[in-house]
């Protein structure tokens, strides 16, 4: 059985329906999974967790700012782990959606992580 986790930022809801939905899918997978609200649940271990997700909603361009401080506080843990990334977004009119999230992902990545990612869009 493998544990995860699912880290997740949101303003208004999107991030936690999405967290849920791949939750969902991971169960199915016979993944255990546990899903985290990064305002609400301040996580003092991951060390149960081999798969850790991480995602946030998107304003003005912008994280929200517990799942960026979840990341810069288990950076090194994370280091030896399995991580996955993903945002909800809505702006695609300029980009695909595709390249929109690929470019809210790499700033993520860039800004936050010096990991190895397994990244999920
Ligand atoms: C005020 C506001 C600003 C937003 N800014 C962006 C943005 O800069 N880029 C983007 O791709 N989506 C933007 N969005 C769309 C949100 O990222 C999208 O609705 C997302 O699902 C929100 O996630 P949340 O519900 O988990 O907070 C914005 C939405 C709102 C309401």
């Amino acid at each position: 059985m493998i544990n995860a986790l699912v880290v997740y930022g949101t303003r208004y809801g999107a991030t936690a329906n999405t967290s849920e939905v791949i939750a969902d899918v991971l169960r199915q997978e016979r993944f255990e999974v546990k899903v985290v609200d990064a305002k609400k649940d301040k996580l003092q271990s991951i060390s149960e967790f081999s798969l850790v997700i991480v995602g946030s909603g998107i304003k003005m361009g912008k994280w929200t700012k517990e799942p960026k401080k979840f990341l810069g506080k288990f950076q090194k843990e994370l280091s030896k782990k399995k991580v996955a990334l993903f945002v909800c977004c809505g702006s695609a009119k300029l980009l695909t959606e595709r390249e929109e999230k690929t470019r809210e992902m790499e700033k993520g990545k860039k800004n936050i992580l010096k990991i190895k990612l397994f990244t999920i869009i």
